[in-house]
């Protein structure tokens, strides 16, 4: 059992409510950044019983806010615990967020859960997590329920929307236009999906650079697949060029 599982059974201050799985993931992805200077944000404060459990687990010199669109949750601060009151899907409320507060190491969306709310919130604050830092999303599982504007494949689905990502990630090896590098490509080196929840780990970086090291054990003997695969598409090619070129009588012009 992690420190969070520990904390989380043994509770007995503000209420915390988490899906069971999650301590396992919050504890791979987060137990660097213990007893650091930190600063986190949750979306979602409820009973403020998960911003407690933050800062025992992560230590004084956390900083943690914490939004709600609740007002009652205001009266939940505490020494390092800092509280907005305001919607994750009004754009204009989570741009002033990002102007007033510093950036985040880690950021976990634990709101409203609705699909909209979901994306607005990863579209304003995911510019605003450090480089090094961590985006996590939980209660995935939403995407699934129409109630929130899910469902399976549904266009919009936090889910659907999120799988972009692992186009973005891999965007340097695209060919075509309609997948270009971008922010997300530079700035994100992995993507972790859970049970209801998705880890975005940020840190800049560039293309990596394909490097042999160590001596050649035997010189190949049969080409490889790539080239038996370029060779056959190539006759293919050629062929039907060379059809082409006998069928309107330009046989001086055939490939050979
Ligand atoms: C699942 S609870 C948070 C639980 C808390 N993080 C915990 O672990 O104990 C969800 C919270 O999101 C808040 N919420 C709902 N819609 C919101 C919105 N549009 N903006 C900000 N918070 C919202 C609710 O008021 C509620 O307190």
């Amino acid at each position: 059992m992690n420190d969070l599982e520990k904390y989380f059974y043994e509770n007995n201050k503000r209420l915390v409510y988490k899906l069971t799985n999650y301590f396992e993931v919050y504890d791979r992805h987060f137990s660097r950044f213990r007893n650091k200077e930190i600063t986190i944000l949750e979306i979602g404060v409820s009973q403020g019983g998960s911003l407690q459990m933050w800062k025992e687990y992560f230590g004084d010199k956390a900083t943690i806010y914490g939004i709600d669109i609740d007002q009652n949750c205001k009266q939940l601060e505490e020494e390092n615990i800092h509280i907005l009151i305001g919607s994750q899907s009004d754009r204009t409320f989570l741009r002033e967020v990002v102007k007033t507060l510093p950036q985040f190491d880690i950021l976990i969306d634990d709101g409203g859960h609705t699909m909209q709310q979901q994306i607005i919130s990863y579209e304003e604050l995911f510019g605003h997590v450090k480089d090094g830092g961590v985006y996590l999303c939980e209660d995935l599982h939403t995407s699934y329920f129409l109630s929130h504007g899910g469902g399976h494949k549904r266009r919009g689905s936090f889910i659907e929307y999120s799988k972009n990502f692992i186009d973005y990630l891999n965007a340097h090896y695209s060919e075509q236009r309609s997948l270009k590098v971008n922010y997300f490509t530079k700035n994100v080196t992995s993507v972790h999906y859970y049970d209801s929840i998705i880890v975005v780990e940020k840190q800049s970086r560039e293309k990596p650079t394909p490097m042999k090291t160590g001596v050649m054990s035997f010189e190949p003997q049969t080409p490889s697949k790539g080239r038996i695969y370029r060779g056959i598409k190539k006759s293919f090619v050629v062929k039907r060029i060379n059809k082409m070129l006998r069928f309107v009588r330009l046989k001086s012009f055939l490939i050979k």
